[in-house]
């Protein structure tokens, strides 16, 4: 990588970040198509994101991502949001425009991709189950809903079901009867009444990101042996997974969301087609994966 004058920079805002694999699939993908870019990690603290998001202009950085605890937070320092942004009103993506910072979000469209090209899994007309109510869980949801599923249920862990019942009436005021919509008690998610009939169930939680909190939310034994299952968790292979594959279900990690929602970050800020293959080596060779 020679970096010159000429260098636009991209990057990502996040507190902590060192976790980060961004970083090594962007630099990737910009070598591999020679293009005069370098992604840089941003440790912004909370308290600094107003400064940092005016010194994306006063800089001139071409393009940042946004993750934990951001997403929400930038929303009003930008001069403009995407509609899909807007409607689950978080960003993880700033394009810098003529001075303009846009606001968009890829991780549902990430998640929509990954699942159509990696999975051959068509959402529309299906029936899915999801667990979670969180940032993962919001945008999954909503691009679901707008990419066709005729039937979407959710739970979220008893604990916090008010999270749950905020995004039930969120999807409901959106996308009023376009979808049968239900919520349902955590401890009642496991039948085959429920599950039986499901075709994609996603595991939208934070469960399993540490093999010391890698219980399985789900009973797998409910499912048609057609499910699909897809767990969001992309820093390792969790049980589910596991679980899944032994069951010789067709599956998908949320690695594949993740560099598809790269890549649709990249493809704004380059307006090239992101090339997916060799940011997905970029992390192999980097021990990911
Ligand atoms: N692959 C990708 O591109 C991608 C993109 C974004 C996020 N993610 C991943 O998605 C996961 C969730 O991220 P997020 O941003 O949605 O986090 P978040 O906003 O903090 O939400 C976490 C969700 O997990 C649930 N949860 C946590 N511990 C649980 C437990 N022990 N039992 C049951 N439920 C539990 C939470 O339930 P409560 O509401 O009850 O706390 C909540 O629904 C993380 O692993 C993240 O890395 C992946």
């Amino acid at each position: 990588m020679k970096i010159n004058a000429k260098t636009k920079i991209v990057g990502l805002f996040g507190y902590p970040i060192h976790h980060s694999f961004s970083p090594i699939f962007h630099n990737a993908a910009f070598a591999g198509l020679e293009l005069d870019f370098i992604y840089l990690p941003f440790s912004v603290k909370p308290a600094d994101l107003k400064e940092a998001v005016q010194a994306i202009k006063s800089l001139n950085i071409t393009g940042i991502n946004v993750t934990i605890p951001h997403k929400e937070k930038i929303l009003p320092y930008l001069d403009e949001i995407s509609p899909e942004a807007k409607m689950i009103k978080a960003v993880n993506t700033v394009h810098n425009k003529k001075g303009k910072l846009i606001g968009y979000n890829t991780d549902g469209e990430g998640f929509i991709q990954s699942l159509r090209k990696e999975g051959k899994f068509n959402p529309e007309g299906k029936s899915v189950f999801m667990v979670g109510a969180g940032g993962a869980a919001y945008a999954i949801s909503f691009a679901l809903i707008r990419a066709g599923v005729k039937k979407f249920t959710f739970t979220n862990r008893i604990f916090d079901f008010e999270r749950a019942r905020v995004l039930f009436k969120h999807l409901k005021n959106t996308f009023k009867d376009r979808c049968e919509l239900s919520l349902i008690d955590f401890d009642k998610r496991n039948s085959r009444q429920i599950l039986g009939k499901v075709d994609l169930f996603v595991n939208a939680t934070s469960v399993g990101m540490h093999s010391s909190d890698d219980q399985l939310l789900i009973d797998l034994d409910f499912f048609s042996p057609d499910v699909f299952i897809y767990d969001v968790v992309y820093n390792r292979k969790t049980n589910l997974l596991r679980e899944a594959e032994e069951r010789k279900l067709s599956s998908l990690g949320g690695l594949e969301m993740l560099l598809y929602q790269g890549a649709l970050s990249f493809e704004i800020w380059t307006h090239r087609k992101a090339p997916i293959e060799t940011m997905r080596e970029a992390l192999k060779q980097g021990g990911v994966g």
